[in-house]
């Protein structure tokens, strides 16, 4: 057990998806993993680990926001083993040739400020996702017929942003889409020599103001599975 998860030493996978949402954790262990078992409960943030194709998987909530996420990485990673993480969530495009329920896999995560900012300092770090993972997640992408886009995007620390001009500076700079967890689950596996992966759907569009439709939520929640876990054990 560690502060955050209560799961015994053993329980957790080497391999972890990491939805923001721990419902959406729950959901995707019941439909994609054999025997899923119930590991964390702690706060509310549930795990599960259970099996995919015959190799084990963790699926964990990260929260919302890099601080969240950074508790549960750093506590998966560093104390229960886990080597290779994928976020699996919701962007909003910022370029006008991504659509709506597009698929982004996040090539690099700039940012503002991360958890790490203290390490970093005056700084730069330019936090990048894992290499394999990415081409193994765009060849399931378009294997499965899924549009998708490989490229830089951008780690927020607000979703209510008071500061629409970084948002132009972003699009004018070919930034995909605007999330808020990525790059501190890159820089953390970097640390850790871990494999990391952000893989997320487009739910809303910065530009156009478009949403994505209720229903369709799920199903594109499941693509990100499916990409996940391909990439996760090509
Ligand atoms: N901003 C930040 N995070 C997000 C957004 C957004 O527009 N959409 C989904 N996650």
């Amino acid at each position: 057990m560690t502060i955050h998860i209560g799961a015994e030493p053993g329980q957790i996978a080497e391999t972890v998806l990491l939805p923001g949402d721990p419902l959406r954790a729950e959901w995707a262990a019941k439909t994609f993993l054999d025997g899923a078992e119930c590991v964390n409960r702690v706060r509310g943030m549930l795990g599960f680990t259970g099996l995919w194709n015959g190799h084990r998987v963790t699926i964990h909530g990260s929260g919302m926001g890099m601080p969240s996420l950074s508790i549960y990485a750093n506590e998966l990673i560093r104390d229960y083993g886990a080597r290779t993480l994928i976020r699996i969530g919701s962007c909003g495009a910022m370029q006008g040739d991504v659509g709506i329920r597009d698929v982004i896999l996040a090539m690099t995560a700039s940012t503002l400020s991360t958890p790490s900012r203290g390490i970093f300092r005056e700084l730069n770090f330019a936090p990048c996702a894992d290499f394999g993972l990415l081409r193994a997640a765009a060849d399931a992408a378009a294997s499965r017929g899924l549009p998708h886009h490989v490229g830089g995007i951008y780690s927020s620390d607000v979703f209510y942003d008071e500061r629409p001009d970084l948002n132009e500076q972003m699009t004018r700079h070919g930034i995909l889409g605007v999330e808020m967890e990525a790059a501190e689950l890159y820089i953390l596996a970097a640390r850790h020599k871990a494999r990391a992966l952000a893989v997320l759907t487009v739910s809303d569009h910065l530009l156009t103001h478009e949403a994505l439709p209720a229903e369709a939520r799920q199903s594109s929640f499941g693509d990100m599975v499916e990409i996940a876990l391909t990439a996760a054990f090509a």
